[in-house]
């Protein structure tokens, strides 16, 4: 076997660095760096034929010493990247300003959950934009799509976010097909390296799949794969990671773990290690995916209960992994991270370390 799946001794993948380490998540730090990146801004409906909604956004200060406004930059809003449960993407062109000529995505934390209180909304979104800001800080954003900045329309935060090339589904899968195994392994590394991150921060995504996982380069357009983890919208901080409460259900059907729906029983030791473990099972399904373009429990995970009992065919869903498509090294850590029990799936920080098929040439 290639690794070992309960070594939590080796969950701290930091290498021979003696850089110090980043400093910890916590709330009152994010809340101090959300306040440094807020901007104020105004905005002016700015209808075409073609965007009816389109918008102006004027960013402006307060000179120090009167009550001036200066306009910083004027962006306008046009375009739809992307609309998800949580919020909507646009893209935003820099027309005036310092920013003249470049873009950004913004998002509007809108939150598409029925019945939910305007102020379990507000804590909903002021989770996401603590988060986000966050992980855009020197020390992590290699991993993670960045935020630069914020500001509010109509209450709603919007966040001001390097414009990627979309998501890994849209740019990749859907248009263009599977990914070739020695490329799948260069997305897997950093895929597993942002997981590694997160859970060594007491962060857990709890949403992974390839639509939230953005492109920043990628062959034949560029010389190699860049990828960033983004959308922040289910992640949760474990603030105690002794908890034994149930683990809140979350996810995408499809990438969710069999013990999360309630299919075989936990057996890990606290709901934060099961909530990691849940996100290396998405990760297994997001490598399953990039290889073979299969979702491997069927549309929205319609055999999981199935293959938790082991009533599906022996070897499912793995024999789609055959020799035309991966080497046993992949394979068996497709095998591991898709461990009908968490106890049964490494962590990042000990994949990293230990798979024979990550290091591979
Ligand atoms: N920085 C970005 N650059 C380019 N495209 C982006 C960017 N951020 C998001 N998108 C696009 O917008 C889509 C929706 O964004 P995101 O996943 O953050 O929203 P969401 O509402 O939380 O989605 P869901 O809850 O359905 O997963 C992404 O899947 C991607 O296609
Ligand atoms: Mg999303």
């Amino acid at each position: 076997m290639s690794f070992h799946p309960n070594n939590m001794a080796n969950t701290t993948n930091t290498g021979a660095s003696t850089q110090a380490p980043p400093p910890k998540f916590t709330v009152a730090l994010a809340e101090r760096l959300v306040q440094e990146a807020k901007l104020n801004v105004s905005v002016l409906p700015m209808p075409t034929p073609e965007c009816p909604n389109a918008i102006q956004v004027t960013e402006w200060y307060r000179t120090e010493l009167s009550t001036e406004f200066k306009i910083l930059n004027i962006w306008n809003r046009a375009e739809l990247l992307g609309k998800g449960g949580h919020g909507t993407v646009f893209l935003e062109h820099g027309i005036s300003g310092v920013r003249t000529g470049e873009t950004r995505a913004v998002k509007v934390l809108a939150y598409d959950h029925p019945g939910i209180t305007a102020q379990q909304l507000a804590s909903l979104r002021h989770k996401e934009l603590l988060v986000s800001i966050f992980l855009s800080q020197p020390w992590c954003e290699r991993h993670f799509v960045k935020t630069h900045s914020w500001f509010t329309i109509d209450e709603a935060p919007n966040l001001g976010m390097q414009h990627l090339l979309g998501d890994l589904g849209a740019v990749q899968l859907t248009p263009r097909g599977p990914i070739a195994p020695d490329h799948a392994r260069v997305v897997m590394k950093q895929l597993l390296q942002a997981l590694e991150f997160l859970h060594s921060q007491q962060l857990v995504h709890r949403d992974l799949k390839p639509q939230n996982i953005m492109v920043h380069s990628m062959p034949p357009f560029q010389d190699s794969w860049i990828i960033k983890l983004g959308d922040f919208g289910s992640l949760e901080y474990y603030s105690d990671i002794s908890d034994k409460s149930q683990i809140r259900p979350g996810g995408t059907p499809g990438f969710v773990p069999p013990d999360v729906l309630g299919y075989c029983p936990n057996d890990e030791m606290n709901t934060f290690l099961q909530a990691c473990k849940a996100d290396m099972f998405a990760a297994g399904a997001v490598l399953f995916i990039m290889l073979t373009r299969l979702a491997p429990f069927g549309k929205a995970g319609m055999h999981l209960d199935r293959y938790a009992h082991g009533e599906m065919p022996i070897g499912f869903p793995f024999t789609y992994l055959n020799s035309s498509i991966c080497g046993p090294d992949c394979k068996a850590l497709v095998q591991f991270l898709l461990a009908v029990r968490p106890a049964g799936r490494p962590m990042a920080s000990t994949m990293l370390a230990t798979s024979n098929w990550l290091h591979g040439a």
